[in-house]
């Protein structure tokens, strides 16, 4: 474990069921009561089961979040769900430019920063993803790849809004691929993103930048102890307490 305490959230993904979710929400419960203080912890579900997230999770150490928002406020988007919708249901967390949604559903920077901002209007607090592919990763366009989806946002946001954001780094690779990033690597890109965040204010560069990419039991600690690693976004490991409680735990 390391010195600070982590941020650690689980993105769901499309994965769930009503009675799935019970047993895995309560076992997160009871599980984060033994945990230290200070460890902060999450699960962002599939939009229809935030009212049971809400249900089960209330008063517990465990937030919740959406993984995905509207860009706009209200209106003619059939479809869309409005960050307002999801803070009825006491919702904390919402993701946004999710390399997924990037890559599935055609998201561009400029829409990623929107539903940001819609968030952070909504007291939610977002979770912008950014990352390179193989082959961007190949050519050495890492950086200004991060750097171009990155400032699309920090752009778009005032400097009191950016210092109340969580940025992740999740690199496409490395998702879902059962092999993470390696910790040089991680190093490197968090620390070139904690410069472009810091150039924008300083509470700005005091933001959490969580790693995701196939964390699980195995790596985390690694991952943790490396320097500007303020967490992690887990998404397969998150969908069994027995994998997601020992990620918690290496950020405690
Ligand atoms: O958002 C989390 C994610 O994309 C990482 O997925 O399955 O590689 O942990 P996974």
């Amino acid at each position: 474990s390391s010195v600070s305490t982590k941020l650690v959230i689980g993105n769901w993904k499309m994965h769930g069921g009503l009675r799935s979710n019970e047993v895995l929400l309560n076992a997160l419960v009871d599980g984060m009561k033994s945990m230290p203080p200070g460890l902060k912890v999450g699960v962002c579900v599939p939009f229809p089961y935030l009212a049971q997230a809400n249900a089960l999770l209330a008063g517990s150490r465990v937030e919740w979040g959406v993984q995905d928002l509207s860009s706009h406020h209200e209106g003619a988007y059939t479809g869309e769900v409005s960050a307002v919708m999801a803070a009825d249901f006491g919702t904390r967390y919402a993701i946004v430019g999710h390399s997924e949604r990037r890559e599935y559903h055609r998201e561009g920077a400029i829409l990623v920063a929107e539903k940001a901002e819609r968030a952070l209007e909504a007291g939610l607090t977002p979770i912008v993803c950014v990352g390179e592919t193989a082959e961007e990763r190949e050519y050495a366009f890492t950086e200004r790849v991060l750097s171009a989806q990155l400032s699309a946002v920090l752009d778009r946001l005032s400097v009191e809004q950016a210092a109340s954001m969580v940025l992740a780094y999740e690199p496409v690779w490395a998702i879902g691929s059962g092999t993470s990033a390696g910790v040089d690597d991680v190093r490197d890109v968090h620390a070139f993103l904690r410069g472009q965040l810091a150039a924008k204010g300083e509470a700005v560069g005091r933001i959490p930048v969580l790693y995701g990419g196939s964390l699980k039991p195995e790596n985390a600690a690694a991952l943790f102890a490396v320097p500007n690693v303020d967490g992690g976004l887990v998404g397969g490991a998150s969908l069994s307490a027995d994998k997601f409680l020992p990620i918690c735990e290496a950020g405690a």
